[in-house]
């Protein structure tokens, strides 16, 4: 027993950020953002818009895809690093506006490597036969983590939704997949504060993302060259054999490197970060949501997914949709 992406879904929010915009901002220009990152715009929510708006439209989007009712799905798992509050998990908020009620319902915070993470458990439940229908969703509203006075983190993040519906089959969908983390990296990309920590007043900066950009990129690069040379082994699988790439749009620099890795052409990678900035969980189900619709991504193909976040977390999927 396999299990198997049927449907695929995504949504970003109406309000676009360009670079033109961020100039009025901070002390950038698009000249550095695009040669350093590769975006160009990013999307944004609006005032009264949450992770569990986004996800629901990207629910709902790839629930249409699959040709399925909402009552049909008894597994919810949501990576996120954006919650819209504490607890009641996003998942619970959503089966509310999908009107289900029953199956579990399981947030994942692994921050961009979110979805790949609950793409992998999803993917246990159902080779195990504890799910039929599992709903795994990546959903991130990071902007609300930003602090827009700082240049080196503004321009980078976006907010955004994907979404996938698995099913069991008889023919490998989830072929394999790989997670990793080291926490001994938690000081290089992070967000200071949660609900077990004091507020101390002393400590500058508590509540916006915290990143050593250039250290990150050095390690991410390095974890997801890693990554890609433990999947292809772990199937006995030659790079050539990979029909896609589908990676976490953190850096169009770092989507390169991994593609020339590959040595896959770049016409056989799937790239949205000039459009949408970092959207964190919500990057690779959206770019695999793009690839799909727009008909590059086709029936039968081998796509490789990748994801590198805070934690340090990162993780693959080797998949045949
Ligand atoms: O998704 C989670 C994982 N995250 C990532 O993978 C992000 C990985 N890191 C990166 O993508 C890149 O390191 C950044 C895009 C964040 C930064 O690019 P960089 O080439 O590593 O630049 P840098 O941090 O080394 O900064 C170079 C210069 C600095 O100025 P000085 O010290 O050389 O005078 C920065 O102050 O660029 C300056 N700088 C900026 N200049 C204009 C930093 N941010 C900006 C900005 N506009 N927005």
């Amino acid at each position: 027993m396999y299990s198997k992406i049927v449907g695929t879904g995504s949504y970003l929010p109406e309000k676009i950020l360009t670079n033109a915009d961020l100039e009025k901002l901070v002390d950038t220009n698009d000249e550095w953002i695009r040669s350093r990152t590769g975006i160009e715009r990013r999307h944004v929510v609006a005032d009264n818009e949450t992770t569990c708006d986004l996800a629901e439209h990207a629910a709902r989007r790839a629930m249409s895809a699959a040709g399925i009712n909402a009552d049909e799905v008894d597994l919810i798992i949501i990576g996120t690093t954006t919650p819209d509050q504490l607890f009641p998990n996003v998942g619970c908020l959503l089966q509310q506006r999908l009107g289900i009620g029953g199956p579990p319902a399981i947030q994942i915070e692994a921050a961009c490597s979110s979805f790949i993470y609950a793409l992998s458990i999803a993917d246990k439940f159902i080779r195990l036969g504890d799910a039929k229908c599992a709903l795994v969703i990546g959903a991130e509203c990071l902007t609300r983590l930003i602090d827009w006075s700082d240049r080196s983190t503004c321009v980078l993040f976006g907010d955004g939704a994907g979404a996938v519906i698995l099913k069991p089959s008889a023919q490998p969908g989830i072929i394999s997949t790989h997670l990793h983390a080291d926490g001994k990296y938690s000081d290089l990309l992070y967000y200071p504060t949660g609900p077990s920590k004091k507020f101390n007043p002393t400590v500058a900066c508590q509540t916006a993302i915290q990143m050593k950009g250039s250290e990150v990129f050095k390690v991410a690069v390095t974890k997801l060259g890693g990554i890609v040379d433990e999947t292809l082994a772990a199937n006995n699988l030659d790079k050539s054999a990979i029909d896609w790439l589908v990676p976490h749009q953190a850096n169009m620099r770092i989507i390169q490197a991994i593609a020339k890795k590959l040595e896959l052409p770049m016409e056989r990678v799937i790239v949205t970060v000039h459009n949408q900035g970092n959207t964190s969980a919500a990057s690779v189900p959206l770019a695999l949501d793009t690839g799909v619709r727009d008909g590059r991504i086709k029936p039968g193909s081998l796509i490789l997914l990748e994801a590198f976040g805070g934690g340090f977390t990162w993780g693959s999927a080797l998949i045949r949709l």
